[in-house]
């Protein structure tokens, strides 16, 4: 147990060192300026950023340069072709911001992206983050039924919306989840219900306590067909 732990450490911190000596070094050597310091007030900075067009214009090259990175995964732009890897495109700068910091906390926790996150610097987060909201959801394929969707809007119209607006889209609090990759959805509505483990929050938690399996499928039918 103890050394399949030892060694799923190293292969993460071996995969992560990889991906980065590839990928990422010339983009860092790149973009020399880019802060080095983790205690940079990230929000602060992103305001910032947002109300300066030159520096704007600066740091969204540098996350997309970053972006170029993660698209193994989350796909070009930030539209992930895999069911279980979660878009990035469109996703609410707040939302990602409060993401990057628990898994640099390691509050959320998933060893490879604990690692991706580490890595960058503070200017590379900001970057990716601006980059990312930028980007437009494209897939919104489902191949559920008409009646497995329609039981999932009546749920998510229930209870979903109050907080992810009725769009899903979300707002500057929380999550947009509108054409969420299906697996990823799944996974993560079960991993909220549980109310412990690698990811937790109380009001997902609310949220979800009361679903069935079968509700998760009808929402996720829904939520991942929403444009
Ligand atoms: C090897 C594949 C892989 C690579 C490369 C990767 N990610 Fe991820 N990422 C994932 C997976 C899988 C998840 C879902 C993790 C979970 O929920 O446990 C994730 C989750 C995330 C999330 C949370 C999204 C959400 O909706 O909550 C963010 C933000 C993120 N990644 C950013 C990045 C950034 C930035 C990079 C590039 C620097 C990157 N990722 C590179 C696989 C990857
Ligand atoms: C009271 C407010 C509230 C309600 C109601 C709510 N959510 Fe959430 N949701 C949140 C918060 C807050 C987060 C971010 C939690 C975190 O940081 O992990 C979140 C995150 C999520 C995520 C993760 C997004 C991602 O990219 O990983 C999904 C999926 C989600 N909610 C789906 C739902 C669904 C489906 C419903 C209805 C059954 C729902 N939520 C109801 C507040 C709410």
């Amino acid at each position: 147990m103890g050394f399949y732990v030892a060694s799923n450490r190293m292969l993460t911190a071996l995969a992560v060192g990889v991906f980065f000596a590839v990928f990422l070094a010339p983009a860092v050597a790149q973009s020399g300026r880019a802060r080095a310091t983790a205690d940079v007030d990230l929000s602060a900075r992103l305001k910032e950023v947002e109300g300066n067009p030159k520096l704007l214009e600066e740091l969204l090259k540098t996350g997309q340069k970053v972006a170029a990175v993660c698209s193994n995964c989350h796909g070009d732009g930030g539209n992930s072709s895999k069911p279980d890897v979660p878009n990035l495109a469109g996703q609410n700068s707040a939302y990602l911001l409060e993401q990057v910091r628990q898994f640099a906390e390691g509050q959320r926790r998933n060893p490879f992206m604990e690692g991706m996150i580490k890595a960058l610097k503070s200017d590379e987060k900001i970057g990716m983050v601006l980059f990312y909201t930028r980007q437009t959801v494209t897939g919104h394929k489902t191949n559920a039924s008409a009646v497995l969707q329609a039981r999932g809007k009546d749920y998510f119209n229930k209870i979903c919306w109050r907080c992810h607006a009725e769009d899903g889209h979300g707002n500057d609090k929380f999550a947009r989840i509108a054409g969420q990759q299906p697996v990823y959805l799944e996974a993560t509505l079960k991993r909220y219900r549980t109310g412990a483990g690698a990811r937790t929050d109380a009001l997902m938690a609310a949220s979800t306590k009361l679903m069935t399996d079968a509700d998760i499928d009808a929402v996720v039918a829904y939520v991942s067909s929403m444009p």
